[in-house]
């Protein structure tokens, strides 16, 4: 099939300087390095220094997208993130500023941890109808900011970040081009996955408890919907797309959890290899997620031109959604190791 699409010509990702470890949680707080991987699969984790916000990983990882397309210039920007740097304004056009795009087009996207299907579905559709020619994509998320220091479930998972593609207007048959996505929300289960204090809801009469500025989240229901939602929109998209489940090479799902992306392959009938994971070294950092697992899986090979690729993402709201593609041949920089 041809027709103008969005096609993806760059990647790349960047993780802040400071490495978390599970003993170093586990010196400051009732938890183990047996508890955090054998529940979670993950090791360590990134987290911003004071005076690196989400802004600062966004331009990182923005930079090295646009290095990995070989330009210096798109004209539109859609940042997925959570944490943005203050309530308003949106952080994309300080973003664009920093890397010295000029006055494009700049907005944010915020559908946590599914920001990233999201923000590429929303910039793809404006390529397609012919709004842009060519955009970067950022999730960048700064999770540690937000967080009870003392609360040991979200500390072990959230770790800070930023992942970003460049997309170009081309055709539909190229290898690259955006081929679907499939969206969702329900937002009657909004308080499993919550920040609930500092919007306008609660602006008036101040927060009601302290920890109400925290991020708080029930676990095993998110567990339950994560693994529901990320096999039905994937199956879904497959469906639309012609692709029988058997010829999906790899799925490059939200890394929340090492049991959720098994229990998303097994009920997709998709083999270990073709699960992409790299949360054991990332944690799970929220809208950049999953172009930080794509940078990861490019630069070791998991990922080649020519996969066949699902991403599906899952997150609060509740949100959740699936985009698919034919991997290009693309050329990232691995991401920092800060050993
Ligand atoms: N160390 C030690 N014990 C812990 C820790 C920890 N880090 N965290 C929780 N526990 C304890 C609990 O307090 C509980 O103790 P209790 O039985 O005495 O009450 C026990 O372990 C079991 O707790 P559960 O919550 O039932 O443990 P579970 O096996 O479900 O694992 C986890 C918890 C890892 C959070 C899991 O439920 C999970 O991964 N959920 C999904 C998270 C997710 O997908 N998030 C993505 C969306 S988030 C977003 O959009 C931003």
């Amino acid at each position: 099939m041809t027709g103008r699409a969005a096609v993806l010509t760059g990647l790349g990702g960047w993780l802040p300087p400071v490495r978390v470890t599970n003993d170093d949680l586990a010196r400051r707080l009732d938890t183990s390095d047996e508890w955090i991987t054998t529940r979670t699969g993950i090791r360590q984790r990134f987290v911003v220094p004071p005076g690196l916000s989400t802004s600062g990983v966004a331009v990182e990882a923005g930079a090295r997208a646009l290095a990995s397309a070989g330009t210096e210039r798109v004209d539109l920007l859609v940042l997925a993130t959570s944490t943005p740097d203050h309530p308003c304004p949106a952080t994309a056009p300080e973003v664009a500023g920093r890397l010295g795009l000029g006055e494009i087009a700049a907005f944010d996207v915020a559908a946590v941890c599914t920001g990233f299907v999201y923000a590429l579905a929303t910039a793809s559709s404006m390529i397609t109808a012919g709004v842009a020619d060519s955009a970067l994509v950022i999730g960048a998320d700064t999770f540690s900011t937000i967080l009870d220091p003392g609360d040991r479930t979200t500390r072990a998972i959230f770790g800070d970040g930023a992942g970003a593609v460049v997309l170009r207007a081309g055709d539909r048959g190229e290898r690259g081009a955006l081929l679907g996505f499939d969206l969702a929300s329900d937002g009657s289960q909004a308080e499993l996955i919550t920040v609930p204090g500092g919007g306008s809801e609660h602006r008036s009469q101040g927060l009601a408890d302290p920890g109400d500025e925290f991020f708080t989240m029930q676990g095993r229901s998110v567990f339950r919907h994560a693994v529901t939602r990320m096999s039905e929109s994937s199956r879904r998209l497959a469906k639309d797309l012609d692709w029988p489940l058997e010829s999906v090479d790899r799925l490059v799902a939200h890394q929340a959890n090492i049991r959720i992306l098994t229990a998303v392959g097994a009920d997709l009938g998709l083999p270990e290899e073709k699960v992409v994971a790299n949360l054991d070294r990332v944690g799970n950092t929220v809208a950049a997620s999953i172009p930080l697992a794509l940078t990861d899986g490019v630069h070791d090979g998991s990922l080649a031109a020519g996969h066949r690729v699902l991403l599906c993402g899952f997150g609060g709201g509740l949100t959740w959604g699936a985009a698919a593609l034919e991997l290009p041949h693309l050329s990232v920089e691995p991401l920092p190791t800060h050993a």
